[in-house]
């Protein structure tokens, strides 16, 4: 009933469909949408963009969106590429747990991958090759296990023969193939120095050494693999510290300028770089180290402007962060503020309540809007209408003691305000 005259545009024969189907869902309706669901064939892979008709990011996605799908048909890839207009249907926002737009998914046999990485042409071409192939990549020869490794910082491999564990690493691929790849290679093929206490085996190879799944240790397998999936020093930018949480492990930072790096920062760089290599032993199991230019994603974290260059220790699963008491200068002070942290002897903060959570929100809006208020008064009062927007629906929804099912209309309106203000008549006619 939520359906408006919504008109699928194409859906014609396969041909049609395979040739433009970018078209597809246009006009989205979630009914047309499940439909197409229940008829798409069982191996049929696709890549689909939810987006949201007032967005400016999934515009600017638009053209990098059709060059994707004529890429990818003429490579023939078997995936189809698709969009459809989510705020037609909060149902379909919930089906497919969209957070925020454009979303991209790739439905592949009864699994669905959500894309988080950033909205490049590249960046998501090598994710809808890398999800939609075999789960498993296998590497027959010592030429290509030589070609993959030089291409991939961490490399994820079974080794051996078929047995129970290829099973759990299968599955495990099966859901964390959405980050990176998995591959399978018979003993042969690895450099004769890679020493396997047994066989069958799963070995990570990063930082120049390698590291082997210990069942005793370790526990289970798909957590260990998502603690090492990243290299223990790395360049990362907001998405990689976004996908880094789910590991568990506290990263410690130095944040720098965006372009050019000052003499200090060049120096953080190299101290933290020193210090995760000469101490992994000890600290890897609590730590990545990284490097970040800019500092933009770190302010939103701890609502305020960091000074460049800064050591910090973020905490991605509370959303928590550290900063030294004192200057970070010599090995000895980012021994000691590591230390600091992990015996409990500096105080941690931020964190994720809905208090600090509102904050950070709020934080974020305004410094979105402040550099837009500069420069075009108008469109920032535009802008600035839209969050007014939801703060008013959250506060009728607050107001009004709702089931707790309502939770996810609380995100519907803050995904979508113009839907909620619609649909308002609609919940009265319903209560
Ligand atoms: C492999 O899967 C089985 C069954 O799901 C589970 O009991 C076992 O603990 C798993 N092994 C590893 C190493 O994760
Ligand atoms: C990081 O956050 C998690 C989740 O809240 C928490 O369990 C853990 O203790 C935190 N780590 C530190 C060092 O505060």
């Amino acid at each position: 009933m939520l359906d408006r005259s919504n008109t699928l545009l194409l859906s014609g024969t396969s041909h049609t469909r395979l040739h433009s189907c970018l078209y597809l869902f246009c006009s989205g309706s979630v009914f047309l949408f499940f439909s197409f669901l229940k008829t798409k064939g069982d191996d049929e892979i696709w890549l689909i963009e939810f987006y949201a008709p007032w967005c400016p990011v999934c515009e600017q996605l638009d053209p990098v969106w059709h060059q994707i799908g004529s890429e990818l048909r003429s490579l023939g890839s078997p995936v189809h590429v698709g969009k459809s207009d989510a705020t037609a249907s909060k149902d379909l926002s919930k089906e497919f747990k969209i957070l925020s737009f454009p979303a991209i998914v790739m439905l592949k046999k009864d699994m669905k991958y959500i894309y988080s990485g950033p909205k490049t042409k590249d960046e998501i071409m090598e994710f809808a090759n890398r999800v939609s192939g075999p789960l498993v990549r296998h590497l027959s020869s010592v030429q290509l296990f030589q070609h993959v490794r030089t291409r991939h910082d961490v490399m994820i491999v079974y080794v051996g023969a078929t047995s129970p564990l290829k099973g759990n690493f299968t599955s495990v691929a099966e859901t964390l193939i959405v980050h990176t790849f998995f591959f399978s290679a018979p003993r042969d093929v690895l450099p004769k120095e890679v020493s396997l206490p047994s066989l069958p085996a799963v070995v990570i190879f990063k930082d120049g050494t390698y590291f082997t799944f210990n069942e005793e240790h370790d526990g289970d397998l798909q957590s260990w693999i998502n603690r090492e999936r990243f290299p223990n020093y790395n360049q990362i930018d907001g998405y990689t510290l976004y996908a880094m949480g789910e590991s568990g492990k506290l990263v410690v930072l130095v944040v720098a300028e965006e372009k050019s790096l000052s003499q200090e920062s060049l120096r953080y760089k190299s101290l933290v770089e020193k210090v995760s290599a000469d101490y992994r032993e000890i600290y890897s199991r609590n730590f990545y180290f990284g490097f970040m230019k800019g500092s933009e994603y770190i302010d939103g974290l701890v609502m305020g402007e960091l000074s460049v260059p800064s050591f910090i220790v973020v905490n991605l699963s509370n959303d928590g962060f550290f900063m030294p008491l004192g200057a970070v200068q010599t090995e000895r002070h980012l021994l000691d503020f590591l230390n600091g942290v992990l015996d409990g002897s500096i105080q941690g903060q931020g964190g994720n309540s809905i208090d600090l959570r509102a904050q950070r929100l709020l934080y974020n809006i305004k410094a979105t809007v402040k550099p837009v208020f500069v420069r075009a008064p108008l469109y920032a009062c535009f802008l600035l209408s839209l969050p007014l927007l939801v703060m008013v629906v959250l506060f009728r929804l607050c107001r009004k003691k709702l089931p707790p099912s309502a939770d996810a209309d609380g995100d519907g309106a803050l995904l979508d305000p113009s839907l909620r203000r619609r649909r308002k008549p609609m919940d009265k006619k319903s209560d």
